[in-house]
């Protein structure tokens, strides 16, 4: 999963969706910065990789069987349209990882034999995600354009090492959200609705490998670990995806309710884990533990809520422009000390334990 597309509610035809309320942002790259990276540092991690990506544990595992071969209309107003639009945000995520994977793959072609093979790999499963999506939301009478949506695609443009940082953490922490969800409805298989559920533990399993692909990638660049630059870079996309989260999660607090799930709780366990994790590619991680993190993330959550509000309200525009404005500024604020919080140095951990 990538979560580079940026999707809003659902409450329009399907024709309309992507005109209007999907606004999918597909990152670009410096392609030719990509060919001439110098992966020897990580050759045989990627080589190792490419041989797991080859094996397509789940080949077979993305097939509807019999429990779809139903009619959801017993799932109605508010939490019919939390989970379409959980569907819809997923499908596009996917979808857009999928573009991004087989753009690399076509561009280093040639150039970068190892890297385009892979990235064509990848872009398979992305593929196979979004797919299996997409026929999850035409169970609800909807069903995203994809053929549209790449037509119509704007891209933005990110150097190669932001790529390899925002996508790392992008797999990390959707293998966390998969596997979490999976937990839970395994502990609790009331709550499991639909049966898409019942797919996500290999799944889970296919973002996990996507994103040991990019932790050796990024490994392979000691300019993305080894400098003060890279530092600051790291704790930047960390909180930004970290931030991300957890304002889409409180936004969408209505379908971890549906999975019996508490939203804040759900949020602070995704984000925690996916810190852990990335201080095996990262040389710095988040002090989660810090008193003032989750208090300032859930405080941001709660302004991003009512900024919603205010702008779905039939106040004038002047209105709704001022009472933005203190809110703006707190989530501002509140990023900005989130940042200065002190890291955790895990290359200093690596050492002591070398
Ligand atoms: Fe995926
Ligand atoms: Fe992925």
């Amino acid at each position: 999963m990538v979560s580079t597309a940026a999707v809003s509610g659902a409450s329009v035809p399907a024709s309309e969706i992507e005109e209007t309320l999907l606004t999918p942002r597909f990152y670009t790259t410096d392609f030719e910065k990509a060919a001439e990276m110098d992966l020897s540092a990580g050759e045989a991690d990627l080589k190792t990789m490419l041989a797991e990506m080859q094996a397509d544990y789940n080949r077979h595992h993305f097939v509807r069987n019999e429990n779809f071969e139903q009619t959801w209309d017993h799932i109605q107003g508010d939490e019919r349209q939390a989970f379409v639009d959980y569907l819809e945000r997923s499908c596009v995520s996917e979808f857009s990882g999928f573009l991004l994977f087989k753009e690399l793959s076509r561009k280093l072609k040639g150039r970068s034999s190892i890297l385009a093979d892979i990235f064509a790999l990848m872009a398979r499963d992305e593929a196979r995600h979004a797919g299996f999506l997409n026929k999850a939301l035409a169970d609800f009478g909807r069903s995203l354009n994809l053929g549209k949506l790449t037509k119509n695609r704007s891209y933005t443009f990110f150097p190669v090492e932001w790529v390899i940082y925002a996508v790392y953490l992008s797999e990390k922490i959707g293998y966390w959200r998969y596997i979490l969800i999976h937990r839970h409805l395994e502990q609790h298989p009331d709550n499991r609705f639909y049966p898409l559920f019942n797919y996500f533990e290999p799944w889970c399993q296919d973002e996990n490998r996507h994103g040991d692909i990019f932790k050796a990638m990024l490994r392979s660049q000691p300019q993305m670990w080894q400098t003060w630059q890279s530092r600051l870079w790291s704790r930047f996309f960390l909180l930004s995806v970290f931030a991300t989260h957890s304002l889409t999660v409180h936004e969408r607090s209505k379908f971890y309710d549906m999975l019996g799930l508490d939203a804040t709780t759900f949020d602070t366990e995704v984000i925690r884990q996916t810190n852990d994790t990335s201080a095996r590619a990262f040389p710095v991680i988040l002090n989660v533990a810090h008193p003032e993190f989750f208090k300032r993330l859930d405080d941001c959550a709660d302004r991003n809520l009512k900024l919603k509000e205010i702008a779905q309200s039939n106040a004038p525009k002047f209105v709704k422009f001022w009472r933005k404005v203190p809110l703006m500024t707190g989530i501002v604020t509140d990023l900005l000390r989130l940042y200065l919080i002190k890291p955790i140095d895990t290359e200093a951990i690596r050492a002591t334990v070398r």
